[in-house]
């Protein structure tokens, strides 16, 4: 969700201004992936290194990931939306993981679609923790399919597209693993613009490429 200190900064406003205008977008752009039927959206939220930000960028992402589970909360039940988070969630304040369990634990009967937090989240320390996981077993064939399993993202299948907001061209550690063959869109605009039109450009960009997966 790149772009919201951007956005801020070109408005002459503090970068909080940015991420709850991005805050905003998270909802309009959840209900456009509802009404489009998707069924798995993956936002990345808080990376491992955003923890080296300042800490009052921190703490305000922080408060503001709380205000709006608890916000949300009654739209996601609405709609059957299941909350579900990727990430070593276990680094969060003790706040922020309370409100974050009492959702997930309340959204856990849903169905229609599930909306995937990725926060405190890393791949390399996932792929990291998964290795951690496989090597505490007694699991001698490993498989591709053992490393999927012990993935965060085990109870997902592996994303078909990536929209990157802000124009940046970069994975910046996400879902390495699991995006060997998801195809990649690239958004000029900054998070906050984002609006549902963009995203449906994106859909109808995608619809339109030929996925080989390697073959011809
Ligand atoms: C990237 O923009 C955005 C973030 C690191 C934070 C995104 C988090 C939220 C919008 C908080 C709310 C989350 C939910 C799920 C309600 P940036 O700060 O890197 O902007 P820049 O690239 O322009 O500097």
């Amino acid at each position: 969700m790149d772009g919201n200190g951007r956005w801020a900064t070109a408005q002459g406003k503090p970068r909080s201004e940015g991420h709850i205008a991005g805050a905003a977008t998270v909802r309009r752009i959840t209900e456009a992936a509802r009404e489009e039927g998707i069924r798995y959206l993956t936002l990345y939220a808080f990376s491992s290194e955003n923890w080296n930000r300042p800490t009052e960028e921190v703490n305000m992402l922080m408060s503001l990931l709380v205000q709006h589970l608890s916000s949300e909360l009654s739209l996601l039940l609405k709609h059957g939306i299941r909350l579900r988070t990727i990430g070593n969630i276990e680094t969060l304040s003790d706040y922020a993981l309370a409100a974050l369990n009492d959702t997930l634990e309340k959204t856990a009967h849903c169905e229609n679609m599930d909306l995937v937090l990725a926060l405190s989240y890393g791949s390399r320390d996932e792929i990291t923790r998964a290795v951690r996981l496989i090597a505490a077993t007694d699991i001698k064939d490993i498989t591709e399919k053992t490393i999927s399993e012990h993935l965060d993202t085990s109870f997902m299948p592996d994303p078909d597209l990536l929209i990157r907001t802000s124009g940046e061209q970069r994975l910046s550690n996400f879902l390495l693993w699991q995006m060997a063959y998801t195809e990649f869109y690239i958004s000029p605009i900054l998070w906050p613009d984002f609006s549902k039109e963009d995203f449906r450009n994106a859909l109808s960009d995608y619809a339109k490429r030929n996925r080989r997966y390697g073959n011809i």
